[in-house]
């Protein structure tokens, strides 16, 4: 059986950005940055993603095309058996991510289906204890996604995943056009743009640990799910350059729903530290008080449903694509037996009520940052697949080369701060 690979780099831009855009952005980004008292948070964020978020995407892009399978084969063609079984774990790491988030995708696109059917959304509190409706979105999501994997790599995932994120561009010019034009526009951007050092001179702890997590969860590292999409790809692009790319177009989203959901909360008198319920109880608020935020609200929620879809769309090829690598049985039996397994285990996030949150914390908090400890520890010592190798292909193709004087990061900045994040996730 021939390996399907990815038929443009637009497709694989797309495709990566799709998997990185999600939740994060949307739904994520902004609560943290309104609990962490806005611009001075924003920066020392960009400074995570440079310093922490860009060696591990770089990394888990590399041991894709080096290896030519998804983080378990890459794992054990680069490194050995011993590798291979640490690979299984991290990949893991997937199917636990979609077990809850294919929740939570389906609840956006309940709201975007109740602004364009009646004009109201449910009050979030009730979706979430309605056990049915909550089911029957999340099969959707999951439906979906197995459906896309389904028909291949190139005339499936990459072509949704193309399709998506070009029309959540162009969704999310329209919104910024809106909320730049509400009355509270100025303060709005004032509480995100003008940095106010008092919250993290009194917090320094936390702005740093959330920064850190955001950097980590934002960009989809962590378990090897960017892995898959550089084993789609051939060498004619510099790993160093992609990664750029995806970064910024992950960074560009995330901040610009900023400019588009500080705004309207300064406009209409939400709590920016209202937490995670600023997305789905606070903003129905802003478009109930405006003229014409039926419309608004369905376009925004059309816009966050597309965020979601193409991660777990990412996610789901990830998942599907690596067990193909591993069991060589074919596309279509691998998907359908990949969407009933999550489908089953998406039930206790539907039905028990603490399982989301107890599921994003053994996510977020430990499977991530170990992940990433094995994957930086993988590629720049000896006793995984080395720092030289791992080089190599990282600058193999036009565009920027790797620096040899970045191999600290890589061997000691890294790892030093992931156990410092994993420390304090305990404590
Ligand atoms: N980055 C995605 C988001 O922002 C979530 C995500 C997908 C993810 N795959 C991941 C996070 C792997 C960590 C690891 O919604």
């Amino acid at each position: 059986m021939k390996r399907e690979r990815l038929a443009s780099r637009f497709g694989f831009l797309m495709l990566a950005a799709g998997c990185a855009v999600g939740l994060g952005n949307v739904w994520r980004f902004p609560f943290v940055v309104g609990q962490n008292g806005g611009a001075a948070f924003v920066l020392v964020y960009f400074a995570f993603l440079a310093l922490f978020g860009f060696p591990v995407l770089l990394a888990e892009l590399s041991v894709g095309r080096g290896g030519k399978a998804g983080i378990a084969g890459a794992f054990l063609a680069l490194g050995g058996k011993w590798w291979g079984r640490i690979g299984l774990a991290v990949f893991a790491g997937n199917i636990l991510l979609m077990v809850y988030y294919t929740d939570v995708a389906g609840w956006l696109v309940k709201f975007a289906e109740a602004y364009a059917v009646s004009g109201a959304p449910p009050a979030i509190g009730a979706l979430v204890a309605d056990k049915p409706v909550c089911l029957t979105y999340m099969l959707v999501a999951v439906g979906i996604a197995t459906a896309v994997c389904a028909v291949g790599v190139q005339r499936g995932v990459e072509r949704v995943a193309k399709w998506m994120m070009v029309s959540l561009l162009a969704l999310m010019g329209v919104l910024v056009v809106m909320a730049l034009t509400l009355e509270g526009a100025a303060k709005g951007l004032e509480f995100y743009l003008k940095p106010d050092w008092r919250p993290l001179i009194e917090h320094p702890g936390r702005v740093v640990f959330d920064a850190m997590g955001q950097a980590f969860f934002t960009l989809s590292i962590g378990v090897g799910a960017m892995t898959i999409f550089g084993s789609y790809i051939d060498r004619q692009e510099s790993l160093v350059k992609e990664s750029a790319w995806i970064i910024a177009i992950d960074t560009f989203v995330a901040f610009t729903v900023g400019l588009v959901i500080f705004p309207a909360c300064a406009t209409f008198d939400v709590d920016v530290a209202s937490g995670s319920r600023l997305l789905f109880a606070a903003l129905p608020k802003v478009f109930e008080a405006m003229s014409g935020g039926r419309v608004w609200g369905c376009v925004f929620f059309v816009f966050l449903s597309l965020a979601a879809l193409t991660t777990v769309i990412a996610v789901f090829e990830c998942i599907i694509g690596g067990l193909i690598d591993m069991t060589r049985r074919s596309r279509p039996f691998v998907s359908l037996a990949v969407g009933l397994a999550v489908a089953a285990l998406s039930l206790p996030c539907v039905f028990i009520d603490k399982a989301l949150d107890f599921e994003d914390f053994i996510f977020s908090k430990f499977w991530l940052p170990i992940g990433g400890l094995a994957i930086t520890t993988f590629v720049s010592y000896r006793i995984g697949w080395g720092w030289d190798a791992f080089r190599e292909e990282a600058s193999a193709g036009r565009g920027i080369a790797l620096p040899a004087w970045t191999r600290p990061i890589f061997r000691y900045i890294v790892p030093a701060m992931i156990v410092i994040v994993i420390i304090t996730g305990l404590a």
